[in-house]
């Protein structure tokens, strides 16, 4: 969407919670996404000189911006405003988001935005920064909503991803408007490190790939209840989906008393995305309570709604004070 006159073109791309399924997915089992009312804006306009946020840009883009630059650009310099709600850090897919809603300030001003395209797109760049990455970040920042991805196609795919030899299928979830308290323990252990942990576990024991089997039950379970709207049936199923990956090895202490912080006033609650640290989710109808027991652990709470919309045009964003480093440069 251009802004009357300026050559401007912005978008925004929410931020993620995985719901149920991390680290099974590996494995080739489902995992459910829920995008966030949280979200990240990017703007960008023709300029005598490369900017972002109004200073040079320099070095200052960080991996995932200027791979969609160096990939997605051929004009001359731009200006570009990036704002973000994402807690910078707490696994809540802000390395996403910035190179979905840069995808989407660039292609708005080309041929509009198309999801699917801009899913695949953002998902090249991640796996490019990452090396190996799952498509579920990129996927539900640009598709918004829920989504349940598997190794099989079922109901309601969206779009199919391959790289190598793997292969995603990426189906819409049906999921009711619900609120979610996410707790950020504070600190962010990398991801690589726990999936290989985990790898490790399932090569030498047949107890730990049967743990993961059982969490791609539970997944597909998850995906009935959420599509019949029974938020305590699904909790149930969170709080077991959390015991089972402490089994496996990726909660932490601070992790686990945010949980049990939570659970005397949630339906459930579990640890979300890659563990060692990063964030916890609660589903409740009390989240000020949880918010409030969450903080008096130590965790900083985000009280978060599910049904954010995905990647979308916007008019223009407004440059806010304070670093976006950290937005750009997560992972
Ligand atoms: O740290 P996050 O939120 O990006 O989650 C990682 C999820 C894993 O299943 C552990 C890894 C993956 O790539 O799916």
């Amino acid at each position: 969407m251009d802004a009357v006159g300026t050559g401007m073109t912005a978008a925004s791309a929410p931020g993620k919670v995985i719901l149920m399924g991390e680290h099974a997915v590996v494995f080739g089992r489902p995992a459910i996404a829920l995008a966030i009312d949280l979200r990240l804006r990017c703007s960008v306009r023709p300029s005598s000189s490369p900017t972002l946020n109004g200073q040079p840009m320099d070095d200052r883009a960080g991996p995932y911006l200027s791979t969609v630059l160096r990939e997605h650009h051929t004009g001359g310099p731009l200006a570009i405003e990036i704002t973000s709600d994402l807690p910078a850090g707490s696994g809540l897919g802000s390395s996403a988001a910035v190179t979905v809603a840069a995808l989407g300030a660039l292609s708005a001003s080309r041929d509009g935005i198309d999801q699917e395209d801009i899913a695949r797109k953002a998902f090249d760049i991640e796996s490019t920064v990452q090396g190996r990455a799952s498509p579920i970040d990129t996927s539900i920042s640009s598709h918004g909503g829920g989504i349940f991805i598997s190794s099989k196609e079922t109901d309601g795919l969206l779009w199919e991803i391959s790289r190598d030899t793997r292969r995603w299928f990426v189906h819409e979830c049906r999921t009711p408007q619900m609120t979610l308290v996410v707790g950020f323990t504070g600190n962010k252990a990398p991801t690589g490190p726990l999936v290989a942990k985990v790898r490790r576990y399932a090569e030498r024991s047949g107890f730990a790939r049967d743990i993961i089997d059982e969490i791609g039950a539970l997944t597909q379970e998850g995906r009935a209840r959420l599509d019949a709207g029974d938020v305590e049936a699904l909790g149930r199923l969170l709080t077991k989906n959390h015991n089972l990956l402490a089994i496996l090895g990726v909660s932490t202490p601070a992790l686990q008393k945010l949980v049990d912080a939570a659970l005397p006033y949630s339906y459930g609650a579990k640890l979300t995305g890659a563990g060692g640290g990063g964030s916890m989710l609660a589903l409740t109808d009390r989240p000020e309570k949880v918010a409030e027991a969450i903080k008096a652990r130590g965790g900083t709470p985000f009280i978060v709604r599910t049904g954010a919309e995905g990647v979308r045009a916007e008019q223009g964003t407004d440059r806010r004070s304070g670093p976006i480093e950290h937005h750009i440069r997560e992972k």
